[in-house]
């Protein structure tokens, strides 16, 4: 049976918050891939949507596809669905080459932003809405629309209208209604955007746990870098039309593959890194200890990035990187605390740093005119041309 769906019609479901670290999956890594996207190539007359994007997904595995409003998201992941013509490239899916199939072959279950639920229909006919309902099957598919229900936290709701469950749980019951006919594919389009924060937190983890529980291969769309971080096995990070760097989450913070990943995921410094006449580059005029392996093109010429966490206050006197600064600014986050500091020579710049609030010393760290030393750690820095 094809448990595909087809039309735009389909589900919505969930948000956010962080999990801890994705429990490590068996099959993640190992054989080939189960959906992979080759070189998908979409224009919209003059204007390319999709350049060459290609992509894998192992079975079971949740990839987050993590770009700007505009980038290219909703085309390919309709382009995977069926539901929009692509110029060039190809798709596999469960090692079957699906680019020219119908929807409805794809196999896969499919939410979308906006709840689409059919708002005439109850929860149970929404969820039953891709089952087979023939003769002899009404009983089976009765039961599953249960199960499904119960999956999903809303267990005995089978009776109620849209119109009369929470946004929360009609994502909810979008998720049941595409997960309901088994699909081996999840494809999920900013499920749980329309939703307030609080909501999005606590179905993003049911939505993870659920994805585990199923082992169902999931694409989920989302411009929510903590959506991504905390949801994710992988995450490819696309912007105008390509994806720039696919990794788990961890490897596209601390290891971003280039200047627009870094800026995009993460909060970021940028300091105008210059070079000395023998070529040493320099930061406000003093010599800058870098790791070559992460300068950018080797060409030492570019933006000097770091992650506010690369920044120690009150170093050792030993410490590489040293600099004078001043306090401009202190946001108390409870364990953390952020500090923008001026560095004696960039006014221009202002460098965030969080640290750990307990590390703050008491009368050293006041905002005004009093400096104090700073040190940018060298395995923090980063070129990007
Ligand atoms: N049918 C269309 N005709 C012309 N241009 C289109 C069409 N569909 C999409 N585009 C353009 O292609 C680009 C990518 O659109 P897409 O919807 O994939 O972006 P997105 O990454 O999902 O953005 P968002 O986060 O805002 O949903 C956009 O510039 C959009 O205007
Ligand atoms: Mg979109």
């Amino acid at each position: 049976m094809s448990a595909g769906y087809s039309g735009d019609r389909f589900c919505h479901c969930l948000r956010p918050v962080p999990i801890s670290q994705p429990v490590s999956n068996p099959t993640l890594g190992s054989a080939a891939p189960f959906l992979s996207v080759r070189q998908v190539s979409r224009r919209f007359g003059a204007f390319t949507a999709l350049d060459g994007v290609s992509l894998d997904v192992a079975q079971g595995e949740f990839v987050c596809l993590l770009g700007p409003s505009g980038c290219g998201k909703t085309t390919l992941l309709r382009i995977i669905a069926g539901l929009e013509a692509h110029d060039g490239g190809q798709i596999i899916a469960g090692g079957r080459d699906i680019s020219s199939l119908p929807p409805r072959e794809r196999d896969y279950g499919i939410v979308f932003q906006s709840y689409a639920l059919f708002p005439n229909l109850t929860v149970a006919q929404n969820v039953g809405y891709g089952l087979d309902a023939s003769n002899g099957n009404r009983a089976r598919m009765q039961e599953r629309v249960s199960e499904m229900l119960a999956l999903v936290g809303l267990a005995g709701s089978e009776a109620k209208y849209p119109s009369q469950l929470s946004g929360g749980q009609q994502q909810r019951v979008a998720l049941a209604r595409a997960l309901a006919p088994a699909p081996s594919l999840l494809l999920l389009d900013e499920p749980m955007s329309a939703l307030d924060a609080q909501v999005r937190e606590h179905l993003r983890i049911e939505l993870r746990r659920l994805q585990r529980k199923l082992n169902v291969t999931t694409l989920m769309v989302t411009h929510d870098q903590d959506e991504a971080m905390a949801m994710a096995d992988r995450i490819a990070v696309m912007s105008n039309g390509r994806i720039e760097q696919t990794g788990s989450p961890a490897e596209i913070y601390s290891r971003p593959a280039t200047g627009f990943v870094a800026g995009f995921v993460g909060q970021a410094n940028w300091l105008p890194l210059e070079r000395a006449e023998d070529g040493t580059p320099t930061l406000a005029g003093q010599p800058l200890l870098l790791d070559p392996a992460f300068v950018d093109g080797g060409s030492m010429q570019g933006r000097l990035f770091c992650r506010p966490e690369a920044v120690t206050l009150h170093p050792d006197d030993d410490a590489p990187n040293r600099h004078l600064a001043r306090v401009v600014d202190q946001i108390y986050l409870g364990s953390r605390t952020r500090v923008t500091l001026s560095i004696d020579g960039l006014a221009d710049a202002p460098l965030v740093a969080e640290v750990a609030s307990s590390a703050l010393q008491a009368g050293r760290n006041g905002l005004g005119d009093s400096k104090l030393w700073i040190a940018l750690e060298r395995d923090g820095l980063r070129v990007y041309a």
